[in-house]
């Protein structure tokens, strides 16, 4: 079986569990291929048997640039293809979102494979609640995954359709009405406006080339950032070498700071449930 995984990843998080997975297939004897989501477009999906689709969790869900890649992605017939991804406290509907789109596509999700990751976020206190993710366990848990899924797919080929997994939508819960609350004109008038400073700025293009949404265009005059296709991700901020894009973070360290007790809350749960292991006392993180 020939499979392609294709994985979207800023900080590393879901690039060290795509690498996991295709160690998993290679082993399991199959072929594998791993490619950046950028560099997708270049690829045939109809060469491949089996689609592996990773990202991170942003806002609840998959971030609005993974969910129009599935848009864009020719009719599939039936193929099957499994999801990961990586996140802080809340996963959220993630694969329920992913599965929704990859079945409009004639998708068939045939597994799902999640860890915990080190957040991303800049204005976070450090250490952060999900430090030292993901651990060994989940990288181990990852390459497992990636040695059974080639098996799976041949089984429900052949038959056996109580392996497909069922992905149902998770409601009422503080994070689910946040989800649904997070629309990109929400967050255009929720998060930080952010602008490039023109003296600063050398125009490397760094943020322009690595922007999800290419909703940057630094040679415009006056330079364009969060344009129309920003996913408010807040990569461009982080990778400027000169710190000339700037952002006022008050109102989205308050949000932060309203929001952390119930991370913590939603970590402590899965810590009783053996699915999450703590590196840092809780209690520190300020
Ligand atoms: C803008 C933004 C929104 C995020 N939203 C969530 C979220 O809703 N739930 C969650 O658990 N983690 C959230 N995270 C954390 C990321 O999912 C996590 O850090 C992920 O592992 C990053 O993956 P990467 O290292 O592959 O880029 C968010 C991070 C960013 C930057």
């Amino acid at each position: 079986m020939k499979a392609l995984i294709i994985y979207f990843s800023q900080t590393g998080g879901t690039e060290k569990i795509a690498k996991q997975i295709q160690k998993g297939i290679l082993k399991s004897g199959n072929e594998c291929e791993m490619v950046r989501i950028k560099d997708a477009k270049n690829k045939k999906l109809v060469d491949f048997d089996l689609i592996g689709l990773g990202c991170p969790t942003f806002y609840y869900r998959e971030p609005l640039s993974v969910k129009l890649f599935i848009q864009n992605i020719d009719n599939a017939n039936g193929k099957h293809c499994f999801i990961f991804c990586t996140h802080g406290s809340v996963i959220g509907n993630t694969f329920y979102y992913m599965n929704e789109e990859l079945n409009k596509k004639g998708y068939l999700v045939i597994g799902a494979f999640d860890s915990y990751s080190e957040s991303s976020i800049q204005f976070y206190p450090q250490p952060m609640h999900t430090a030292k993710h993901p651990d060994d366990i989940e990288l181990r848990e990852a390459e497992e995954f990636g040695q059974k899924i080639c098996n799976t797919s041949l089984r429900i080929q052949k038959g056996e359709k109580k392996l497909i997994p069922n992905f149902e939508e998770i409601e009422n819960t503080w994070w689910a009405r946040d989800s649904k609350l997070a629309t990109p004109e929400a967050l255009r008038s929720m998060t930080p406006k952010f602008i490039i400073n023109i003296e600063k700025c050398t125009k490397c293009l760094t943020c322009q080339d690595n922007c999800p949404g290419d909703a940057i265009d630094v040679e415009a005059d006056p330079p364009e950032i969060q344009k129309e296709g920003c996913i408010f991700c807040w990569f461009c901020e982080k990778l400027c070498p000169e710190e000339a894009i700037e952002a006022d973070w008050t109102s989205a360290r308050k949000l932060f700071k309203g929001n952390l007790r119930r991370y913590i809350k939603e970590l402590k749960k899965a810590e009783e449930q053996g699915k999450f292991r703590p590196y840092v006392d809780y209690e520190k993180i300020k």
